[in-house]
């Protein structure tokens, strides 16, 4: 799939920690070289560049979630996307948005602002290490407008059950709003059609992690029925333009007939970020979902079937639908984790310490034997 080049060089060192930045791919650097070339010297770069970058980039988005350009948001993270649906409905006195308890904090505080507007936030209590739908349908009540959860946790590792967490929001009129920020890029995902089947209503994503895009960058998919109750908090001059050339600037007026566009982050002709995003998303396009997928389990079942279980506890799933790439291990004596995160650094093996835990993210450039070398590191240091 990968080939030699395609990404890196990583100077001898074994990134395994895409959960907390993905890297770019090489033709990802090559766009970002030729968007600073033009700003170097302006007349180099296109008039409808402007245009034409985050054309390209939604193309990309859409085609690699199988989703249509015009239901993609573009933002610069996962919150924006967040928080520009939490604002943007017509929040009603005594309505309420379901959160989980111990979330990742991007999934939770947009929600906190629809307090100021009669609504309330209330929180799920989930008794395991994924949010069960069974918990969920306990908690919908019949002013429950949201529910907004994590698929992949960035904490443990588990992956809950969309299509079941879909199907309860569906059956009782809540829309469920999904954080799939460790998600997107590593899971098989496929939107069909306009999505008005799809087991969420929205599907918001950063680029910066499993989609190798830049910093300061993400999207939100948006379902027809969502949309259609959004009302924009903002109002995007460059998207009421849609349709005009740059000549027609004073010949503007409010439209309300633009759809997900006019959610769109400001200046989405951001030329160093959004065009090597997009061809970031144009590789990774090439594999398609299922594929990157297929190979990042090899590399998650390589690291899970050679840990040694007397020394390290694997606290992410070992099998199974609920296992993501997000590889969360301890130490048996768990205060040692801190000092053996740090020695693997200084070993160039490169994970990240959360909550306590050892959490490795392996994704399509990392290679069996850098998890070989992972393994081997952390054996031969407890
Ligand atoms: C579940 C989850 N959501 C969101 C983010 C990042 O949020 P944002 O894209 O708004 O920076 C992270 C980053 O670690 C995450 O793990």
């Amino acid at each position: 799939m990968v080939q030699p080049g395609d990404f890196g060089p990583f100077d001898g060192r074994a990134w395994l920690n895409c959960a907390q930045q993905g890297p770019l791919p090489r033709l990802a650097v090559q766009e970002a070289q030729r968007a600073i070339a033009e700003k170097i010297a302006p007349a180099r770069m296109a008039e409808d560049e402007f245009q034409r970058v985050p054309r390209r980039l939604k193309q990309a988005l859409a085609h690699f979630i199988g989703a249509r350009p015009e239901a993609i948001v573009l933002g610069n993270s996962t919150s924006y996307g967040l928080q520009k649906i939490a604002n943007g409905l017509d929040w009603r006195d005594g309505d309420e948005a379901l959160v989980v308890r111990g979330d990742f904090p991007a999934s939770v505080l947009p929600w906190y602002t629809i307090e100021r507007r009669g609504a309330k936030v209330r929180f799920i209590q989930p008794s395991g290490p994924a949010l069960a739908a069974a918990e969920v349908e306990a908690a919908l009540t019949p002013r429950t407008r949201v529910v907004c959860a994590t698929w992949v946790n960035s904490f443990n590792g588990w992956t809950l059950d969309l299509e079941a967490v879909g199907r309860v929001c569906r059956r009782c009129g809540a829309l469920l709003v999904l954080n799939a920020a460790q998600a997107i890029g590593a899971r098989p995902f496929q939107i069909a059609g306009d999505g008005a089947e799809a087991p969420a209503d929205a599907v918001v994503a950063c680029g910066y992690k499993w989609l190798c895009g830049p910093y300061a960058t993400g999207f939100a998919w948006i379902s027809p029925r969502l949309l259609d109750q959004l009302t924009p908090d903002q109002v995007n001059w460059g998207a009421m333009q849609q349709g005009r050339t740059l000549d027609q600037m004073r010949d503007f007026e409010l439209r309300s007939d633009l759809g997900a566009v006019a959610l769109d982050v400001f200046c989405t002709g951001h030329f160093q970020s959004f065009a090597p995003w997009a061809a970031a998303v144009e590789y990774l396009g090439q594999f398609g979902s299922r594929a990157i997928a297929d190979y990042d389990q090899q590399l998650v079942e390589r690291f899970a079937a050679g840990l040694d279980s007397r020394r390290y506890s694997l606290l992410s799933p070992r099998q199974g639908d609920a296992r993501s790439t997000l590889i969360v291990i301890s130490h048996r004596e768990r205060a040692r984790n801190p000092g053996l995160h740090q020695q693997l650094a200084a070993e160039g093996v490169d994970i990240s310490l959360r909550e306590g835990n050892l959490r490795l993210s392996p994704h399509l450039y990392n290679t069996a034997s850098e998890i070989d070398r992972a393994l081997d590191l952390l054996h031969r240091l407890a």
